[in-house]
């Protein structure tokens, strides 16, 4: 079994892409590139490794990928929609990309292939009703650690998103692999004028990609009373360029940062040390008398509906009802 989803390459480091794609983790040390007279050893070994079970499932079964539709706000998994799910072999069959983006955790520019997030959407697209479809704005790639990127399906119809297998010709490093979403921010530039969280996007280990909405998933954040056209774009904003971090717990909450006066959430956003800044977002003066105007407005309907509910409770000698 572990032999079929090899690739020719992978010869050079037959322990790590076996253990790779079983398990996600990379056995003892890394091992070194092999020269020729030696790689004949490592098939070997590599055959006495498959046979002996060593890097068979036994951590819980095969690597997948699944995709899922949400329309529940409570995000409970179980509550999702399974649409479609595929192994690596499956994902290693079908075609393959090559980019050359940098690396974040490096900076060096890395060759990447692996198979578009828009082919992925597409396939999983194709089995849920177009009533549904129609509801998708948001994409959530997440990982088994409990972290996720939101990804608004503009951007990711709009700019060709890798779910890389590889990197310079071997599998995914340990702190990556098996599975990673890489950004165009060197083939295609534009993509840093775009004010998302784009470093945020990288995400590794990714197991799951929902298919979902803004609304449906992050209502909470969205102001009952849109009179206010700065804080309506604001809203628009927060939830695209803020919420991937600031309601997934990579940041404070969104009352904590609403709850800040508007000195110092603009000294934040202004600094370049904020995680939000070096993450990619640009922020315009206008964007950012927007956002604040967003979070003032957040707060209020926040505070008024704390009083409303709370004084209903409390004796009339208290100021109850
Ligand atoms: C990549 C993740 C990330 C993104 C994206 C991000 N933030 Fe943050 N933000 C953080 C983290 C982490 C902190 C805490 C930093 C610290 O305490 O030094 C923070 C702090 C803040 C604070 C100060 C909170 C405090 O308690 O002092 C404000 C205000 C804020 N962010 C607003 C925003 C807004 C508005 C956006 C969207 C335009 C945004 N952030 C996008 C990660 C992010």
């Amino acid at each position: 079994m572990a032999a079929s989803v090899l690739h020719w390459y992978d010869l050079d480091y037959p322990f790590s892409s076996c253990c790779n794609v079983k398990t996600g983790t990379w056995i003892g040390r890394r091992p070194q590139k092999l020269t020729a007279p030696f790689k004949i050893l490592g098939l070997l070994s590599l055959i006495a490794v498959a046979g002996s079970l060593s890097c068979s499932s036994s951590k819980g079964g095969e690597y997948t990928v699944s995709a899922y539709f949400s329309n529940n706000p409570e995000s409970s998994d179980t509550k999702d929609l399974l649409v479609k799910k595929w192994t690596l072999p499956e994902l290693k069959a079908m075609k393959q990309v090559t980019t050359h983006e940098k690396n974040p955790l490096t900076g060096g520019v890395a060759k990447w292939v692996g198979v578009p997030l828009a082919s992925l959407i597409e396939e999983a697209f194709k089995e849920i009703p177009a009533e549904k479809r129609a509801q998708v704005d948001l994409i959530i790639l997440k990982n088994d650690e409990g972290k996720q990127a939101l990804v608004p399906l503009f951007f990711s119809n709009r700019y060709p998103i890798l779910i890389a297998l590889h990197k310079d010709r071997m599998g995914l490093p340990p702190n990556m692999g098996p599975v990673y979403s890489v950004v165009p921010w060197t083939s295609k530039p534009k993509v840093l004028g775009e004010s998302v969280p784009l470093e945020s996007y990288f995400l590794s280990k990714i197991s799951k990609i929902e298919l979902t909405n803004y609304q449906v998933r992050y209502g909470h954040l969205f102001l009952k009373r849109m009179t206010d056209p700065a804080a309506v774009r604001g809203q628009k904003l927060f939830v695209q360029s803020c919420v991937t971090c600031h309601a997934t717990g990579r940041g404070p909450t969104v009352e904590v940062v609403a709850g800040l006066t508007e000195d110092q959430q603009r000294k934040m956003l202004e600094s370049g040390t904020h995680p939000g800044n070096q993450s990619g977002i640009k922020l315009s003066p206008k964007d950012l008398r927007a956002l604040m105007s967003y979070l003032k407005a957040y707060q209020q309907e926040k505070l008024v509906s704390q009083h409303g509910s709370a004084l209903q409770f409390l004796p009339k000698s208290l100021g109850g009802s």
